[in-house]
C-alpha cells in the first residue's frame, strides 16, 4: 500500500480508502450479507488499507465497520464518520435542533465501538445550508473534539446538486476544516480548478468519491453518460464513438474503464485518498491493484482533460 500525508492533520493514509455509503453502503443496498460485508472490511485491513469512511446515515454501516474492527488495534486505522446537519424533505431544507449532532456522535461511537473517531465531517451539505449550519453546530462540534470524541473536522459536498463547488469553496475561505469530501472523476475533472489550488494552499486532506460510481463501472451506464453529454453540448457529437466510448483507455496494463478511473483520480498530487465503495472482495483487490499499478499514460491523461477538463459537476450516477 502507499500512504500519503492527510493534509494538516499530518496523519498518513492509503491512498486506497474504503467507502460504506454509495450505491453499496458496504453490501447493504446490493444483497450482500452482513458476514461477507465484515469479511470485505479485514481484507482491506490486511491490504494495507487504513481509512475507513462511513455516517450515521449509511444504514447499518457503521455497525458493520464496529464488528470488523473490534479487536484491532485502535492505532491501525483511520476512521472518518459524519452527520447531516440538514434534512431535505419534499423540496424544502430544515436545519437539525441544536443538540442533534452530539447525539449523532455518541450514536457513531457507540455502534462504530469506539470512543473517538480520527475525522468528524459535515455531511453532504448544500450550499444554502453552509451558513445557517455552522452557525448552529460548528461551536457544538468544536465542544465535542475538546472533549476528544474526534480528531479532526471535516465536511462532504452534496455532489449531486452542487455542480459549481459552491459550498466547499465557502467552507475552504472560511477554513474550519482539516480534511473535504469532493466528488472527482474524468468525466469531471473541472474540480482540479475550482477546489484542489485552494485545498492545497490550506494544506486540506482531500478524500475523493464517485471516482468511477456507476457510470465508470458498468458499460450501459457510460454509454448513457456519454450519450446525456453530446445531447446536453457538453461533448462534440463525434467526439467519442456510441459504443465503448472509453475503449480506448485500456491498453498498456490499464484493464478496464474501471481501472483506468481510479488511476486517474488517485493522480493529483492534491489527492489524499480515493473512496472506492465497494463491498465485493475482488473488485477490492482489482481497485487497490488499479490504484498501485501505473499511472495512465500521460497522453491518455492529457486526452481526457482535453474532452472533460471544462465539466465540473456531476455527471455520473
Ligand atoms: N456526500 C457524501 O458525503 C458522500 C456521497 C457519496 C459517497 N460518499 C463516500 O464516498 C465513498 C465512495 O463512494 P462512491 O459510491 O462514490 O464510490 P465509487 O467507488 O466511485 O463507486 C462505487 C460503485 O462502483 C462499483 N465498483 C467499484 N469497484 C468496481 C469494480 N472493480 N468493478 C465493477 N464495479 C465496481 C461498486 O459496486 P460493487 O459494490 O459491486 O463493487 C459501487 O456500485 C462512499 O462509500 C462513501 O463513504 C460520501
Amino acid at each position: 500500500m502507499q500512504y500519503r500525508r492527510f493534509g494538516r492533520t499530518d496523519l498518513q493514509v492509503s491512498v486506497v480508502g474504503l467507502g460504506s455509503g454509495g450505491p453499496s453502503q458496504l453490501g447493504q443496498k446490493s444483497g450482500v450479507p452482513a458476514a461477507a460485508a465484515v469479511r470485505v472490511v479485514r481484507r482491506a485491513l490486511d491490504l494495507g488499507i487504513n481509512l475507513l469512511d462511513t455516517s450515521a446515515s449509511y444504514g447499518e454501516s457503521e455497525a458493520l465497520l464496529g464488528r470488523a474492527l473490534q479487536d484491532v488495534p485502535r492505532d491501525r486505522y483511520v476512521l472518518a464518520t459524519k452527520f447531516h446537519p440538514a434534512v431535505h424533505e419534499a423540496g424544502k431544507l430544515t436545519l437539525r435542533p441544536a443538540g442533534a449532532l452530539t447525539q449523532s456522535l455518541e450514536r457513531s461511537l457507540q455502534r462504530l465501538g469506539v470512543d473517538y473517531v480520527d475525522v468528524f465531517q459535515f455531511h453532504g451539505v448544500a450550499p444554502e445550508a453552509y451558513r445557517p449550519a455552522m452557525e448552529r453546530f460548528l461551536s457544538e462540534a468544536r465542544h465535542a473534539q475538546e472533549q476528544g470524541k474526534f480528531r479532526f473536522l471535516g465536511i462532504s459536498e452534496v455532489y449531486v446538486n452542487d455542480g459549481p463547488h459552491a459550498m466547499l469553496r465557502a467552507a475552504l475561505a472560511d477554513n474550519h476544516f482539516d480534511t473535504i469530501m469532493v466528488g472527482y472523476n474524468l468525466l469531471a475533472p473541472g474540480v482540479e480548478r475550482v477546489v484542489f489550488p485552494a485545498a492545497q494552499r490550506q494544506d486540506v486532506g482531500v478524500m475523493i468519491m464517485f471516482a468511477v460510481r456507476r457510470a465508470l463501472s458498468r458499460p450501459d451506464y457510460l454509454v448513457e453518460t456519454i450519450a446525456a453529454l453530446k445531447d446536453r453540448g457538453l461533448l462534440a457529437a463525434d467526439a467519442l464513438p456510441h459504443d465503448d466510448p472509453l475503449g480506448w483507455l485500456v491498453h498498456d496494463g490499464v484493464e478496464s474503464v474501471t481501472s483506468a478511473a481510479y488511476k486517474f483520480a488517485a493522480a493529483h498530487p492534491a489527492v489524499s485518498s480515493v473512496l472506492s465503495g465497494t463491498a465485493n472482495l475482488s473488485h477490492l483487490e482489482e481497485n487497490v491493484r488499479s490504484i498501485l499499478g501505473s499511472p495512465l499514460p500521460a497522453a491518455d491523461r492529457a486526452r481526457v482533460l482535453d474532452l472533460f477538463g471544462h465539466i465540473e459537476e456531476c455527471v455520473v450516477e
